[in-house]
């Protein structure tokens, strides 16, 4: 079988970064061309050292103007640049995935609502599935353009999901989703906040409210809930001492009468056959709740649950790698599903310990 041909638009980032890593152990893909405005004619390897010595070592950055031709591309440019260039960029390729938030929520309405203007190119949302297999294999199975997933969102949704589907949450009350995530979710571009000094060892609460991942949760919901359900949810997300990985832990409430049994059932029933999601709940070793550092790097999403004395709340845990599981390693799944091939390809990365 001859590889399809990658096109990565922003690849001086770290999801761009994180991709061309990837691809490098996929038997059916190769990344071909890859665009940089600022680092044209630079080997990748200077933006992405770990890449040294490796078979993409010697591909240098062209102008976005330059890409010709590819099977698939993936866009991993800030927000706003996909819905400029669409038209442009699907001459270019049959196949697109989106990285950015351009064209997760189907709801014109909540894209207004949540990124505070209409959408600058609405022809185009309905055209693309939401990429996180775990919710929509079924429609991204034989797709040609698919979204990538809010970091923050994957890791609240993964938690969720199995408690929405089985019906057990106490859609009366709200539900609080506090995360925890780490420097990279910000891009490789520096800024004031991200300088050393201010940004090393601090706890900084950056959306105490009104995160717009929240909308994706909503999304989830939506789609997935057997009965209408109208979700109060508050999402914080707080950065810390970490490079990668994103940990929810996301507090609700259940309808009465929920035992811890009810919540291992649907874990098992939603996660048992996935391919990327594993039940983290164990007491015994040092790490018996889903924790990030153990994720980086990997396309894993480990959950967990507690249940409250009274039996009446729960806390969820899902821990991730925001560059991988939160962005280019479900894209490369999503990627995997729309052609067919076997998900795990690419993606097999077990992680690191210590
Ligand atoms: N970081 C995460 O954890 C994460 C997780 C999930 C989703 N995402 C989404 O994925 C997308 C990429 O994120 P990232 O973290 O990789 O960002 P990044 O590190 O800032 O990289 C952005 C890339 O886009 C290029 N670029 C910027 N403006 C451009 C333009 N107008 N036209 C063409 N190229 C342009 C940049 O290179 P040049 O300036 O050299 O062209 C760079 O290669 C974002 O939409 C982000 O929201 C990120």
């Amino acid at each position: 079988m001859s590889r399809l041909k990658l096109a990565i638009i922003g690849g001086t980032g770290y999801t761009g970064g994180e991709l061309l890593r990837l691809t490098l152990t996929h038997p059916h893909v190769e990344v071909t061309q890859i665009t940089s405005r600022s680092r044209m004619g630079e080997y990748v390897t200077v933006a992405h050292p770990n890449l040294r010595g490796t078979s993409v070592g010697n591909l240098q950055y062209i102008r976005p103007d330059d890409v010709k031709q590819a099977d698939v591309l993936f866009l991993c440019l800030p927000h706003g640049e996909a819905s400029k260039q669409i038209d442009r960029w699907s001459t270019l390729a049959p196949t697109i995935i989106d990285l950015s938030a351009d064209f997760r929520l189907q709801s014109d309405e909540a894209y207004k609502r949540w990124y505070g203007a209409p959408h600058p190119n609405p022809t185009w949302v309905s055209k693309f599935v939401y990429g996180l297999p775990e919710l929509t294999r079924a429609r991204l199975s034989g797709a040609t353009y698919a979204s990538g997933v809010g970091c923050n969102a994957t890791a609240t949704n993964l938690a969720l999901l199995p408690l929405v589907r089985g019906g057990l949450i106490d859609w009366n009350k709200p539900i609080i989703a506090d995360i925890k995530v780490g420097s990279s979710e910000a891009g490789s571009e520096s800024s004031d906040a991200s300088h050393h000094p201010e940004r090393s060892g601090a706890v900084r609460v950056y959306a105490a409210t009104g995160h717009r991942h929240t909308a994706e949760v909503e999304q989830m919901i939506a789609w997935s809930a057997p009965q209408p359900a109208r979700p109060e949810l508050h999402m914080t997300a707080t950065s810390i001492e970490m490079v990668r990985g994103a940990s929810a832990a996301v507090h609700l409430f259940l309808i009465p009468g929920v035992t811890e049994k009810d919540l291992w059932r649907v874990y098992r029933a939603t996660y048992k056959t996935e391919p990327f999601v594993r039940l983290v709940k164990t007491t015994t070793g040092i790490f018996r709740a889903p924790e990030p550092k153990l994720l980086s790097g990997t396309n894993w999403a480990d959950v967990g649950f507690y249940i409250s004395d009274s039996g009446n709340k729960a806390t969820l845990i899902c821990a991730i790698d925001n560059l991988v599981k939160g962005a280019a390693g479900s894209a490369l799944q999503c990627l995997n599903v729309m052609k067919g091939w076997d998900e795990r390809l690419g993606l097999e990365f077990t992680g690191l310990h210590p």
